[in-house]
């Protein structure tokens, strides 16, 4: 916590009303908040951050973190035994980063008042001419009988056990079902996914996906594709596939059918225009209805990404100091951390196909690069896509060992607009996965 206040804007007493106040008030210290804060605070605005929960928000203390922990621990007990160390760890770098002569961390919830105005629950009044709201997102549950039930978790609650489950179900097999699937199998649980959607990950190619979900199936998970959950009865989780009822049991069932924004009702006050399911409406530059206030990150329901929101705050702080920046969030990476990894960045090829884009796509496979032979990692394949004629490349769609790091070279390369001409022209190392992308441009 930093005690420099005197140096801060005074909060007021309840019902005192505006003064000239912080440049800057931010609301929430997840990724997007406690970035934008930090880059605003370099850059000479004062700022005021509340968070009534730990700073870090979801990813740090019960998402990205945590469960990468559980990914690369060798065993649930040892994962157990890891994570708050983590995250401990990485929540002290956080409060050294807001220990910031020029930044004043609240620890309490703030409400709106007014557009200009906000208070926390001690009846601290704090008023600036532009407020950040990056109140990030809660996990959503199925209105279906039955999901109260004691057996039920989102995915803090599967972080809490401290037993792993013999028989873990598994509801949605977007990134957090699938993650956790992969790890729980490793781990030793009995995993059975149910899937709406006649595939998994709906944002990764179509082909990807597929072969992931293959391959973890043949690691033993069991997956019901194409399959609505209807209700939980105890330990029977209920559901429809091709018009057949079925049902199976398990000890844990993870409920992960998407995450919500975190609106409030108090939003109401400020005028702000939002809405329970998409969120707080803002437009390209991550402006609110209502002048000065912005929303970036999960609670704008645009890219519900740690990363996302981080460059979002910093591209609002940008233009709060009068110093545009290209940041290009058309070109937004992101990564499925399974085992093998899945990671994408651009349209996939069904969907280059639907808006009728002309393209062509290159793949390469694993089994055929040295390194990955090496690793003994054979099993994944990469596909760039790219305009016609070795021209820009569009996409590029990975499964694979280090599918995270060979997807972000892919975006490096469409940020400066690079074409595969271009690539197949780019020296890289002897033995690499990188090879796969010289690979694929060479195909
Ligand atoms: P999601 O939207 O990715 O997937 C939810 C899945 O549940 C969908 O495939 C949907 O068809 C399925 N579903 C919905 N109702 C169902 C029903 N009645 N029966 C069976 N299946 C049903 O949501 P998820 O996985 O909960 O993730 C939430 C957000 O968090 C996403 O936006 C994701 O991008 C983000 N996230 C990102 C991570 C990463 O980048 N590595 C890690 C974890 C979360």
């Amino acid at each position: 916590m930093n005690t420099n206040s005197q140096t801060h804007p005074t909060p007021l007493s309840s019902g005192e009303g505006h003064t000239d106040g912080a440049s800057l008030l931010i609301i929430g210290a997840g990724p997007g908040g406690y970035r934008a804060a930090v880059h605003a605070a370099h850059h000479g605005l004062k700022v005021t951050i509340f968070e009534g929960g730990h700073v870090g928000g979801t990813c740090l203390n019960v998402g990205c973190i945590p469960t990468k922990t559980y990914v690369h621990s060798a065993s649930f007990a040892e994962a157990v035994e890891r994570q708050p160390q983590v995250v401990e760890q990485l929540r002290g770098g956080v409060e050294t980063l807001l220990a910031h002569p020029n930044i004043t961390l609240v620890k309490e919830r703030a409400s709106f008042i007014d557009a200009h105005t906000v208070e926390t629950p001690s009846g601290q009044r704090f008023s600036a001419e532009n407020i950040i709201i990056a109140t990030g997102s809660s996990s959503k549950m199925l209105p279906i009988p039955g999901v109260d039930g004691p057996r039920v978790v989102d995915s803090t609650g599967l972080l809490q056990l401290k037993e792993l489950p013999r028989r873990l179900c598994i509801i949605g097999a977007g990134v957090i079902g699938m993650e956790f699937a992969s790890v729980f199998q490793r781990f030793g649980s009995e995993v059975v996914v149910i899937e709406y959607l006649k595939e998994c990950l709906p944002m990764v190619d179509g082909d990807i996906a597929k072969r992931l979900r293959k391959q973890l199936e043949k690691r033993g998970i069991t997956f019901f594709m194409g399959a609505g959950v209807k209700a939980i009865d105890g330990a029977a989780v209920l559901f429809e596939q091709k018009g057949k009822e079925l049902s199976v049991e398990a000890d844990v069932i993870l409920m992960a059918t998407g995450r919500k924004p975190n609106v409030s009702p108090d939003f109401v006050n400020a005028g702000l225009e939002f809405d329970e399911r998409k969120g707080v409406v803002v437009n390209e530059q991550f402006q609110t209805s209502v002048p000065g206030i912005f929303a970036i990150g999960d609670v704008n329901g645009r890219q519900m990404l740690a990363h996302a929101a981080e460059m979002q705050g910093i591209h609002v702080v940008n233009s709060l100091l009068g110093q545009p920046d290209e940041l290009d969030f058309s070109i937004m990476p992101a990564a499925i951390f399974t085992e093998p990894e899945a990671a994408c960045v651009g349209p996939s090829e069904d969907q280059l196909k639907a808006a009728g884009t002309p393209f062509e796509c290159h793949k390469a496979f694993y089994r055929a690069n040295g390194k990955a032979l090496a690793m003994k990692d054979t099993e994944g394949m990469l596909k760039l896509c790219c305009e016609p004629g070795r021209g820009r490349i569009l996409s590029c769609h990975v499964f694979g060992a280090h599918a995270a790091d060979l997807v972000q070279e892919a975006s490096v390369l469409m940020c400066c607009h690079a074409t595969v001409a271009q690539l197949r022209s780019m020296v890289h190392i002897h033995p690499t996965l990188s090879e796969l992308l010289l690979a694929a441009a060479e195909a």
